[in-house]
């Protein structure tokens, strides 16, 4: 079993001499010593490659992390999570998303029952409606065929799905449309359905619980809006739910085969390999979901069977530590270089921060390091912009992780190329920053005065030795998206273990829940000036 406190171990001290080791050495110099870094601090399973030398960090260094990981037994948790165990120990679950994306045939099991059976026979159920939809035999009350998919959850019912059809838009059905309904601001659903021809539209109602309030708000409107148009006899040709609840979305008026189940050790922002990704099903087809589900199985099993060494998300789990706990990071930018990537980042805001934004370690006693870092990030090019100026210059220290697919299929390669070089740039630039001599030096090559270089050196000159790594995959395809994400789901989850953290429950969003409820019952307004007074604000501004 892993160690309680893991500040506390002989390996974490090694860690903190090492790091003051390196106080003078900077990143770009560890390429000069050694002209092979690239293939030393990078990694690759097939055409999706891992590149860590960006990073302070030396031979030394990953013998120490791989230390660190041995002693907090990162490969035991691994093993009983893929067994199956109750690792979720405050809510006393499994952990078993895994079992989701078992493409092979081996039976896995959870309280010593094989889970596949029950995961094959909705992939059946999944598959059937998939087919009937796309290929027009899905008809609505009218007899239209569907046209318009709108998905209604929020969080992991919504996050995943609405990252990966927009991810993988050049593979979606090219006549349909998808829209994620999930804030329970009125306006969100209205933007769905201000086009939308409630004839050929299919709702999606998605919830793990099928108790959450923004989403039966939102899928309480959207029947209003369905019956208004056509009948209070069409909610089962337009509507079908995802949930662990199965009685609860029937009780809703959900015909009990248009229900598509999952399970309790599928946690809600693990969940888009389970029936929530049924959007992404939809829009892909079922061979085009099945390829998402290889990758992450592919990803699965490197994760498994891979040496400690040559790991991909046990080395940038332990490269995210060392930034985060050893060299103080501020901050995590994720930054893809595809557009069609633009919910990844809130896609992993959700998955990082929700699973290791926490202060409590597993065994109830406070932590006594930084755990998960705040995540934000936008694709590349945009982010440049617009943030990059603080990445750069800026007093708080960022990591980064660059992500670019080396295919392009937006029929434009001339960008591809320039999107290319900003992706590479930006780390280099990064890395090696700018002296103000050299500053200066560029200024008065370009003939400026010495007075004003010499005034404009400082404000010009980068710091550098900012840390980053660089995926590049073959191509942004269902199989690498699929791999990317289960990278990022087990990197996520051996912070967690390092940490000693539960990764997997969330009781922080709980107390906001059960605020807003007083406040609509109007017990709770009265309970602070500042609520008391803008609700009455609000209340006039309602005249
Ligand atoms: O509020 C957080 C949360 O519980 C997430 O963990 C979850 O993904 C989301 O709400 C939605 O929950 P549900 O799928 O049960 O509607």
């Amino acid at each position: 079993m892993s160690v309680a406190d893991i500040t506390r171990t002989a390996e974490w001290t090694a860690l903190k001499r090492h790091r003051q080791a390196l106080a003078k050495t900077r990143i770009a110099d560890l390429f000069k010593e050694d002209a092979q870094r690239f293939q030393h601090f990078s990694l690759q399973l097939d055409e999706f490659a891992f590149d860590f030398s960006k990073n302070l960090a030396t031979t030394e260094t990953m013998r120490l992390l791989h230390e660190l990981a041995r002693t907090a037994d990162v490969a035991g948790w691994r093993d009983r999570m893929f067994a199956g165990e109750h690792i979720n120990s405050t809510e006393d679950r499994a952990v078993y998303h895994v079992a989701l994306r078992n493409v092979g045939r081996e039976p896995m099991t959870v309280d010593g029952k094989d889970v596949m059976p029950d995961v094959r026979k909705v992939w059946e159920q999944m598959r059937a409606f998939v087919t009937n939809v796309r290929e027009g035999h899905w008809h609505g009350a009218t007899g239209e065929r569907i046209r318009t998919v709108v998905n209604i959850g929020i969080g992991g019912s919504d996050l995943g799905p609405a990252m990966a059809v927009q991810a993988l838009r050049p593979f979606c059905h090219p006549e349909m449309t998808f829209h994620f309904v999930s804030n329970v601001d009125g306006a969100h659903l209205h933007a769905a359905l201000a086009h939308a021809d409630p004839a050929s539209t299919l709702f999606i109602v998605s919830s793990k619980t099928f108790t959450t309030q923004e989403t039966l708000a939102n899928a309480t409107a959207a029947r209003g809006w369905l019956t208004a148009r056509l009948s209070p006899g069409a909610v089962p040709k337009h509507f079908v739910a995802v949930s662990a609840a199965v009685d609860k979305a029937s009780a809703f008026g959900i015909a009990p085969e248009n229900v598509f189940g999952f399970w309790d050790w599928v946690g809600g922002r693990y969940s888009m390999w389970s029936a929530i990704g049924l959007p992404i099903a939809v829009a892909l087809g079922w061979e085009g979901f099945e390829r998402l589900l290889a990758g992450a199985h592919a990803m699965d099993q490197h994760f498994k069977t891979a040496p400690a060494e040559r790991n991909i998300p046990l080395t940038m789990g332990l490269i995210a530590l060392w930034n985060i706990d050893f060299l103080e990071a501020d901050a995590y930018a994720v930054l893809p270089y595809a557009q069609d990537l633009a919910r990844l980042p809130a896609y992993l805001q959700q998955l990082e921060m929700e699973s290791n934004g926490k202060t409590t370690r597993r065994d109830g006693k406070p932590v006594k390091c930084a755990t998960g870092p705040v995540l934000f990030g936008e694709p590349g090019t945009n982010g440049q912009h617009a943030f990059y100026q603080l990445i750069h210059q800026g007093t708080q220290r960022v990591f980064c992780d660059f992500i670019l697919a080396a295919r392009d299929r937006s029929g434009y390669p001339d960008q591809h190329l320039l999107l290319t070089a900003n992706f590479l740039a930006q780390s280099q630039a990064l890395m090696f920053g700018k002296s103000a001599a050299e500053a200066m030096a560029e200024m008065r090559a370009a003939k400026m005065k010495a007075g004003k270089a010499r005034a404009l050196a400082t404000h010009r000159s980068f710091f550098g030795d900012r840390p980053s790594n660089s995926i590049l995959l073959g191509e942004l395809d269902p199989y690498h998206l699929g791999k990317l994400v289960a990278l990022y789901e087990h990197k996520t989850f051996v912070l967690g273990v390092l940490w000693g953290i539960n990764s997997f429950d969330q009781w922080g969003v709980e107390l906001g829940k059960q605020l807003a409820s007083d406040i609509l019952s109007g017990s709770g307004v009265a309970r602070d000036g500042s609520t008391a007074g803008l609700k009455a604000l609000y209340d006039a501004w309602q005249r």
